[in-house]
C-alpha cells in the first residue's frame, strides 16, 4: 500500500472503529463480534505502528472504551482499569509463556487460568469492611458511580465477614445476567412490545445503568470478583488472595486452576471450550495470570493491559439446524434484507428462530440454500449469523436460491446499485414499509420528538390519512378521532405533540427529513455551515464537499435527494406548516467566536454544569471540545478530582489549566 492508501485505511478504521465503540460501550447495542472488532483493532495498532507519522491521540487505539452516561456521578480511578491482552490462538499463549520465561529466566512460574467471564466489569471500594463505592469501567481513568444499583446484587456483600481485611482496599470483578433470568426478562419484554436485549451482557449493562435502583434489584444479576488491589494485601499470589476473598464474603471464580505447564494452560482452554455451552452464564474464553506477585510486579505493565495476564478469547459458539425458509424485509430506505427462517436450536443459552442473510452477495458467498443445514453463530446481535453449510447433508433435490426480483410489499421491480450490496424498492412513495419506516425516523426522539407509537403511524397511513411526514401538520383532532385507537385525550396528545415538534432546531430537522447518510452529527455540521434549507438545496457537491468532515458520498446523496421534485414538494409541505427549515439567526452572532475556535478538553466532576452542558456551552460559543490531550489542546477544564494522567499530560504540554468559574467567565464577558 502506498502512503496515501495507507493514511486513508487508518481514517476509515478509526472512524469505524470510534462508531463501534459507542454501539458497544454507550448503547450497549453492538453490531460486530468481538473477533471482528478485535481485528479491526489490531489492524489499525499494526498500521500506526508502523506509520507513526498518520498516530493521532484521538484514535480509537488510545482508549479502552467507554460507557459513561450523563446520569451517573463520575469518579476517578484510584488505579487505573486496564484491560487485557487478547489472543485466539494456541500459538500466541505460547508466545505470552515465552515472553515471561525470557524476562525472568531464573524463576519457576506458576499461573492462575480462570473464566473469562463474559459481563460488565466492577471495581467496589471496602472501606473497614462496608461497601463504600462501586464504579464501572468506564473509559478505563474514570467510571459511572452505580453503587445504589449494585447494592441491590446479591452476591456482593455490603458488609464483609471476618476480621482480616485491609482497612480500605479495592476488589474488581465482572457483573453477569445468567441465562435463566435473562431469558425471562425478554419475554417478558417481548409482551409488552419492548426492545429485546441481544444478549445477556447488554442486559447486564443495562440493567446496571438504571436511574431506579428497585427494578434492579428485580432483575437477577450475578457477580464474580477476580482481582484484589491494595497497599497491604496479606498474601504473596494472586490464588491465595482470591481464596482470602472468598473467607471475607466474596464470590471468587469457582473453576480456577493453578498450572504449572503450557500444556496444563492448554488442556483448561480445551476443557472450557467445550464445558462453556452447560454453564449458566456467559464466558467468552479464558483469563491466564501470572500467579505470584513478586513475578507480576517484574513484569510490570503496557500502557493498556498488564504484561502479567491474557486473555484467551474462544470462537463465538455456533449450532447447525436447518434453514427452512428466506423471508425479505423492506427496510425504510428501501433496502432488501434477506432473513433466513431457521428449525429452532439452543444457542449460547437462547433459542435461535431466525438469522439475518445481509443480502444475494453473501447468500451466493457462502452458496446458501432452502432446506440446507447451516451453522449459526451468535455475534453481539439479537439476530444471529449464518456462517456456512453443512454440504455433506445436501441433497439432489436442493436448489440455488433465487434472489426475489419484485419487492414483497408493492410488486415494484427491485433495482440494484453499481458498487452497492444490497437490492433496493425504488418506489419511495408507494411501498407501505419504507413510507412508515420514513415516518417512524421523521417523529422518533432524536429528530422530531413527536409522540405516536408504531402502531399509530400504521393507523395514520393505512386509513389513508398521511402520505408522509409532511401531512401530520395537517391532522386535526377531528380527522385523528376517526381511527378507532384514538380517544379524546390521545387525540389531544398527538395533536400537541405534533405541534409542539414546529420548536424542534433545524439541524433535527434535517436529520429528521431522512437524507441517506445524514445522520444526527452530519446534519448538525452542515447547518452550522449553510445555515438554511435553501442554502443546503441550492449547494453543489463541491460547495458540499468543502464543509470539514463532509465527504463525496454525502454530498452526493445530499445533491441526488434534492434533485427530486417529490422531495422539494415534501419540504415545502413542511415549510408551510411552519416547521424550522433555518437556524435562528438571533443567536449565533452572540454566542459565536466567543470561544474563537480554540479546543477544550474537560475532566472531572463540576459543580454548576454537568460534562455535556459543558460541552453543548463549549460548541455553542464556537469552541472545539476533544476527548484527550495533545498539542492542538488549547485549555483543559478541570473539575474535581481530575486524572493525575491528564494533569501530568498539560504539565509537560504546557496547557493553562482552567476552572468551571473561569470558563464561565470566559463564555459571560
Ligand atoms: S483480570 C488488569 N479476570 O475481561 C486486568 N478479567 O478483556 C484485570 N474479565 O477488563 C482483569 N473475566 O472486564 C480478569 N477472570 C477474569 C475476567 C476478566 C472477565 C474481563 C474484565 C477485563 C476484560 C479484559
Amino acid at each position: 500500500m502506498n502512503k496515501d492508501k495507507i493514511k486513508k485505511r487508518i481514517l476509515f478504521l478509526q472512524e469505524n472503529l470510534h462508531i463501534h465503540n459507542h454501539k458497544y460501550y454507550a448503547l450497549a447495542q453492538p453490531e460486530i463480534s468481538d473477533f471482528e472488532y478485535d481485528q479491526l483493532l489490531n489492524e489499525l495498532i499494526d498500521l500506526e505502528n508502523n506509520n507513526p507519522e498518520f498516530k493521532d491521540t484521538n484514535s480509537p487505539t488510545q482508549r479502552v472504551g467507554n460507557d459513561i452516561s450523563k446520569e451517573f456521578n463520575q469518579v476517578i480511578h484510584k488505579y487505573p482499569m486496564l484491560s487485557l491482552g487478547n489472543s485466539y490462538s494456541i500459538e500466541e499463549i505460547t508466545d505470552f509463556e515465552t515472553r515471561i520465561k525470557k524476562t525472568l529466566p531464573d524463576e519457576d512460574i506458576e499461573f492462575v487460568c480462570e473464566l473469562k467471564y463474559d459481563g460488565v466489569a466492577i471495581s467496589l471500594t471496602y472501606i473497614d469492611g462496608f461497601l463504600q463505592q462501586a464504579i464501572t469501567r468506564g473509559d478505563g481513568i474514570q467510571g459511572d458511580d452505580v453503587t445504589n444499583n449494585v447494592k441491590t446484587i446479591k452476591s456482593i456483600p455490603i458488609k464483609l465477614n471476618s476480621n482480616d481485611f485491609p482497612s480500605n482496599f479495592e476488589i474488581r470483578g465482572e457483573i453477569l445476567f445468567p441465562h435463566e433470568g435473562f431469558n425471562e426478562l425478554n419475554k417478558e419484554r417481548e409482551s409488552a412490545g419492548e426492545a429485546l436485549f441481544a444478549n445477556p451482557r447488554n442486559a447486564a449493562a443495562g440493567t446496571l445503568k438504571m436511574q431506579k435502583s428497585s427494578i434492579v434489584a428485580k432483575r437477577p444479576l450475578d457477580c464474580y470478583l477476580y482481582y484484589v488491589l491494595g497497599e497491604n494485601l496479606q498474601y504473596k499470589s494472586h490464588y491465595e488472595n482470591l481464596l482470602q476473598a472468598k473467607s471475607w464474603g466474596f464470590k471468587v471464580p469457582e473453576h480456577i486452576k493453578v498450572c504449572k505447564s503450557i500444556d496444563e494452560i492448554f488442556e483448561y482452554i480445551n476443557y472450557w471450550d467445550k464445558e462453556r455451552k452447560n454453564l449458566p452464564f456467559d464466558i467468552d474464553g479464558v483469563v491466564i495470570k501470572v500467579n505470584s506477585f513478586k513475578h507480576q510486579k517484574d513484569l510490570g505493565f503496557t500502557a493498556k493491559s498488564p504484561r502479567w495476564a491474557i486473555a484467551y478469547k474462544f470462537k463465538a459458539e455456533q449450532e447447525k439446524t436447518k434453514l427452512l425458509s428466506i423471508d425479505y424485509q423492506v427496510g425504510r430506505t428501501g433496502a432488501i434484507t434477506p432473513v433466513a427462517n431457521l428449525e429452532p436450536v439452543q444457542l449460547a443459552g437462547t433459542t435461535v428462530k431466525r438469522a439475518s442473510l445481509h443480502n444475494s452477495d453473501q447468500i451466493k458467498l457462502l452458496d446458501i440454500r432452502v432446506n440446507d443445514f447451516v451453522f449459526v453463530e451468535k455475534g453481539g446481535e439479537i439476530i444471529p449469523k449464518i456462517v456456512g453449510v453443512d454440504k455433506s447433508l445436501r441433497t439432489n433435490e436442493i436448489q440455488e436460491v433465487k434472489f426475489i426480483s419484485h419487492c414483497p410489499e408493492c410488486n415494484t421491480k427491485l433495482i440494484r446499485v453499481e458498487g452497492e450490496a444490497k437490492h433496493y424498492c425504488p418506489n419511495d412513495t408507494g411501498c407501505p414499509p419504507q413510507i412508515k419506516g420514513r415516518i417512524e425516523h421523521f417523529i422518533s426522539r432524536k429528530a422530531m420528538n413527536i409522540g405516536a407509537a408504531e402502531a399509530t403511524v400504521e393507523a395514520l397511513v393505512d386509513s389513508g390519512l398521511i402520505k408522509d411526514s409532511a401531512d401530520l401538520y395537517s391532522l386535526t383532532k377531528e380527522s385523528v378521532l376517526s381511527l378507532e385507537r384514538f380517544a379524546e385525550k390521545s387525540a389531544n396528545n398527538l395533536i400537541e405533540s405534533i405541534k409542539n415538534s414546529k420548536q424542534i432546531p433545524f439541524s433535527r430537522v434535517l436529520f429528521a427529513i431522512g437524507i441517506r447518510y445524514v445522520g444526527e452529527t452530519v446534519a448538525k455540521t452542515i447547518v452550522k455551515e449553510l445555515k438554511t434549507i435553501d442554502n443546503i438545496i441550492n449547494s453543489s457537491t463541491e460547495q458540499l464537499i468543502e464543509i470539514e468532515e463532509i465527504g463525496e458520498r454525502i454530498a452526493q446523496s445530499i445533491v441526488d435527494y434534492f434533485k427530486d421534485a417529490k422531495n422539494i414538494d415534501f419540504i415545502n409541505k413542511l415549510k408551510i406548516a411552519g416547521v424550522q427549515l433555518e437556524v435562528e439567526e438571533i443567536n449565533n452572532s452572540d454566542f459565536e467566536d466567543k470561544l474563537n475556535a480554540q479546543t477544550f478538553v474537560i475532566s472531572g466532576t463540576f459543580e454548576k454544569y454537568s460534562r455535556d452542558e459543558l460541552k453543548e456551552l463549549i460548541s455553542k460559543y464556537g469552541g472545539k471540545n476533544t476527548g484527550s490531550i495533545s498539542a492542538k489542546t488549547n485549555f483543559l477544564l478541570a473539575g474535581e478530582n481530575i486524572g493525575p494522567s491528564k494533569l501530568e499530560k498539560v504539565k509537560k504540554l504546557n496547557i493553562p489549566i482552567i476552572t468551571e468559574n473561569d470558563f464561565i467567565k470566559m463564555i459571560e464577558e
